[in-house]
């Protein structure tokens, strides 16, 4: 195996590694690897083997991965079996489709609960999130964990990602090209997942989901849709940690999103003077 692939395969296997051990934290007991991917490496690094019983086993075996592994995974031909979010990760860990591969120090595929009722897009993921592989884990991932608790919810109840998997060097805003090559991977989470409502947060996640160029303040608070799914704009946290009166409006976003899903926003809590 060239050095070029050899070190593809361990990019893949240390990202994939981290991202099945948060998986297995999170209580996934067992992931479904495609027939294709099992079938087109021989002995995949996780096989799913089903045996005469109808019983599905997890095999792991000899090692044999091309060059293209990220190529292959990614022409899903039609009508085949939808990859799971954790497949879709896999590839994500070994993808070389923009610059920011060289740049990145993990891939930020997205986190969460895999039947979520809200899905929240942000950005691009910012220096934390390159250091952990885990979407909004700095400063404003901790004002959104707080935007969720708010809402009555856990942040494991929903799912977080972001409209890069990548960071984009300096938290620079990401290019219109590095957007479109990287959208496939979201819809295909998007699919996969099904949440009842996606929350776009600021403007890149505006742009990137409804190709929208209408400014988040006028956008923010009224319904639009992607793949079928209701979407609320709304600020992003980080924006609101720069002008928190702006959080207010945010709530009122929240709160209709809330109402969307059919639950309660919790009662609001006397402020202490
Ligand atoms: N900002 C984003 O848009 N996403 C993150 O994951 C972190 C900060």
């Amino acid at each position: 195996m060239g050095n070029e692939a050899s070190n593809t395969l361990r990019e893949i296997l240390d990202q994939s590694g981290e991202y099945l051990r948060w998986l297995k934290e999170e209580g996934v007991g067992q992931i479904e690897v495609s027939r294709r991917i099992g079938a087109s490496r021989q002995q995949g690094v996780l096989t799913m083997k089903t045996l005469p019983d109808g019983k599905r086993v997890q095999t792991a075996g000899r090692m044999s991965v091309k060059k293209t592994v990220s190529a292959e995974l990614a022409t899903e031909p039609a009508g085949s079996k939808p990859r799971s979010v954790p497949e879709i990760a896999a590839e994500i860990a070994g993808c070389k489709r923009c610059v920011l591969c060289r740049t990145r120090t993990k891939t930020v595929p997205g986190q969460g609960n895999l039947s979520p009722e809200i899905l929240f897009v942000g950005e691009a993921p910012g220096a934390d999130e390159d250091q952990q592989g885990l979407a909004f884990v700095g400063a404003a991932g901790q004002l959104l964990t707080r935007m969720i608790l708010a809402m009555g919810l856990q942040r494991d109840e929903v799912f977080i990602a972001n409209i890069l998997k990548c960071r984009p060097p300096g938290n620079r805003v990401p290019t219109p090209e590095e957007m479109e090559t990287c959208l496939p991977y979201l819809q295909e989470q998007i699919r996969c997942l099904q949440p009842k409502v996606i929350v776009a947060l600021g403007a890149t996640a505006v742009r990137g989901l409804l190709h929208s160029e209408t400014g988040i303040t006028k956008l923010r608070g009224t319904w639009q849709e992607f793949q079928g799914i209701p979407v609320m704009p709304t600020f992003h946290p980080a924006y609101l940690l720069r002008n928190p009166p702006a959080k207010r409006e945010a709530w009122d976003d929240l709160q209709a999103v809330l109402h969307k899903v059919g639950r309660t926003p919790p009662p609001v809590k006397p402020v202490k003077a």
